[in-house]
């Protein structure tokens, strides 16, 4: 694994952005998969800005949802999709044929987490993974308990995370118990990972993350192992190490 630390959020963001960029810039298809909550909202910006720019084409990348929640439609603004949709998609006028994403309301869900990476499999697999990391060490909704074989599949939401999910809900919005998620086995299977934290709040699980031992009760630690992983921080978040 890589390490790299910046100054400041923006400038995290941008290199978040920039890694994504680099691919573009290869003008052959890739995959790469996208996560939400806080953490990514920057680089959701820097891209919509180099699009506007004119500086970025992203006609040869096929998108994918990192996890998403069920119980929710969606079309709901909190659902993960529409978020992604709003800060991204949308703004930057991507191809819907581009874009993948978990069938949240599918009847039957274990057979849509299956679809779902059987689709990513068929493509070749992620050539690129962006994604954050959980106060309780979570990767997508890849809650502690998870081996680097986890599959994609559906899941319960760790106690922390619900209590992390809070800020993402409106007081009137019940908080989804259980997510659907890329499993380990894909994510570690990605070409490269970027891991990305930010914020003085993070500072201790990004030390137990990188200097504790692998270990499936933080899932993110797996990626301790992977030639292709960057842990992307800013001071603040990689203040303990
Ligand atoms: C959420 C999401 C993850 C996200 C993580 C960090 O529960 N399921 O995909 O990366 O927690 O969120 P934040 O960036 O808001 O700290």
């Amino acid at each position: 694994m890589n390490l790299v630390i910046k100054s400041d959020y923006e400038s995290l963001s941008l290199a978040a952005a920039q890694a994504i960029m680099e691919l573009s810039k290869q003008k052959k298809e890739v995959n790469i998969c996208l996560p939400t909550g806080t953490t990514p909202k920057g680089m959701y910006k820097a891209l919509v800005d180099l699009h506007q720019a004119g500086q970025a084409d992203f006609s040869f990348i096929n998108w994918f949802t990192l996890d998403e929640y069920l119980g929710i439609p969606l079309s709901s603004p909190f659902s993960c999709y529409q978020q992604i949709t709003e800060l991204f998609y949308e703004p930057t006028g991507i191809s819907k044929d581009r874009i993948f994403t978990f069938n949240s309301e599918a009847k039957d869900l274990d057979a849509e987490a299956a679809r779902y990476n059987a689709i990513i499999e068929h493509m070749g697999g992620l050539d690129l993974a962006i994604v954050g990391i959980g106060m309780n060490g979570h990767v997508g909704f890849n809650e502690p308990g998870s081996s680097a074989n986890a599959p994609t599949r559906v899941i319960d939401l760790h106690e922390r995370t619900l209590v992390q999910s809070k800020k993402y809900f409106t007081d009137d919005h019940p908080i989804p118990t259980k997510g659907i998620t890329l499993g380990m086995k894909t994510l570690l299977q990605s070409k490269e990972v970027f891991v990305v934290a930010n914020g003085e709040e993070k500072a201790d699980i990004v030390k137990v993350a990188i200097h504790g031992p692998v270990s499936d009760d933080v899932p993110v630690s797996h990626f301790q192992t992977h030639a292709g992983a960057t842990f992307l921080l800013d001071t603040l978040a990689a203040s303990k190490l």
